[in-house]
Parts: C-alpha cells; sequence; structure tokens
C-alpha cells in the first residue's frame, strides 16, 4: 500500500504534473495552487508509491450554514495514470475520512462519480445543499459518508471558503 502523508512544498512540482496527466481536458493546476496555498486551512495528502508520489486528495473543512458541525469536503482527488487501479485513491479517500472523523467533523462530502465514490461508502446526500444547484443530469453526484449519524439529520447549504466559491468549480 502507499505511504500516505502531508504534502510539502517540495512536491509541487510532481503535484501539477499528476494533475496535468490525470485531468488531460480540465485545467485544475490553478486550483491546485489555490488549495495548496491555503495551508493549514486545508488537509492535502499525497500518496506515495515506489519512491515518488503518485496521487493526492484535498479536503477542506467546511461549515454548515444554520449550524455548528464541520464537513470536509473532498476534492479534488487524482491520481498518475500509470498508477491508476492500484487502490491509491482509495488509500487516499480512506486516510481523510479516518482524519476527518479524528477531527470531530460530522460528514465528509463530495461531488464525483457515484460509480466510484459508493465504494468508500458515499452515499446521495440530500440534507446539505451544495453551494450552487447542480444540473438534474448529474443527479446522484452530490455524496456524503456521515460518521455517527444524529438524531436529526444535518441541514443547511454548505459554507465554503473562497477557494471553493467560484462557479466554475462546481457547474460545467
Ligand atoms: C478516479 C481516480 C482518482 C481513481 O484512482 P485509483 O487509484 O485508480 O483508484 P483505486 O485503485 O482506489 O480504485 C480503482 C477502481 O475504481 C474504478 N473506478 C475509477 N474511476 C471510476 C469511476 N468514475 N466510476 C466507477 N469506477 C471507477 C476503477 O475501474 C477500479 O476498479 P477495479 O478495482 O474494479 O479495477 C483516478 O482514476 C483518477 O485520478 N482519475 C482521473 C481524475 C479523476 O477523475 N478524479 C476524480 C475526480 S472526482
Amino acid at each position: 500500500m502507499p505511504e500516505i502523508r502531508r504534502t510539502t512544498d517540495a512536491d509541487r512540482g510532481a503535484l501539477v504534473e499528476i494533475y496535468r496527466r490525470a485531468f488531460p481536458d480540465e485545467d485544475l493546476v490553478p486550483l491546485l495552487h489555490q488549495l495548496l496555498d491555503e495551508g493549514g486551512g486545508v488537509v492535502s495528502l499525497a500518496a506515495v508509491a515506489d519512491g515518488a508520489v503518485a496521487g493526492h486528495v484535498v479536503f477542506t473543512p467546511c461549515t454548515i450554514e444554520g449550524s455548528e458541525p464541520v464537513a470536509w469536503l473532498l476534492g479534488p482527488l487524482a491520481v498518475a495514470p500509470l498508477q491508476q487501479r492500484r487502490g491509491i485513491g482509495g488509500a487516499l479517500i480512506r486516510e481523510g475520512i479516518s482524519r476527518a472523523r479524528q477531527d470531530g467533523a460530522v460528514t465528509v462530502v463530495v461531488l464525483g462519480d457515484p460509480g466510484y465514490y459508493a465504494r468508500f461508502g458515499f452515499e446521495r446526500e440530500d440534507a446539505i445543499a451544495p453551494p450552487y444547484e447542480l444540473p438534474p443530469e448529474w443527479d446522484g453526484a452530490w455524496q456524503s459518508i456521515t460518521f455517527d449519524r444524529p438524531a436529526e439529520p444535518v441541514r443547511g447549504g454548505l459554507v465554503v471558503p473562497e477557494v471553493w466559491q467560484p462557479r466554475e468549480l462546481w457547474l460545467p
């Protein structure tokens, strides 16, 4: 299994390469830099396999409008194409979920392919609203994993920090 650790500034070049290769049709590099510039405000994890950084994920702690709890937003997630299908993406997700739980977050939310995220226990999320109304064709893509189900479900809009506010990060 890969070693999972916090990223450092020395990883930036390797991370840029991974995002360029994993997302050939989408430029996530500006978002990557902005998230890395947030420093301790986000949890940025690298997976190291065969001595090199092979994958990366960011978790951004957010709040939920009208209530106290913290939700961690998962994304982006990328694994170098030559290292995919070896469990690296899964290892990054599981490590982040475990850190979110230890940190006292009530849930981890993600906008992504349910075919992938369901493997890790994510389910459709209807009570916490994403910052923008998503198009109908993305039905089921807004998901969450909730740790200790409260008697009353946590409800409200997800309040994201500035880095996650641009509309184009959420809509096609
Ligand atoms: C999605 C991604 C992070 C998965 O990383 P990974 O290290 O290959 O993931 P894992 O090894 O843990 O899991 C691989 C399994 O997930 C499956 N999988 C990958 N993407 C999937 C998807 N969108 N829907 C369903 N299954 C998917 C693979 O087919 C593989 O299945 P198998 O184990 O039955 O062969 C990686 O493919 C990637 O970087 N893709 C391009 C960028 C991207 O789409 N990021 C996610 C943005 S939300």
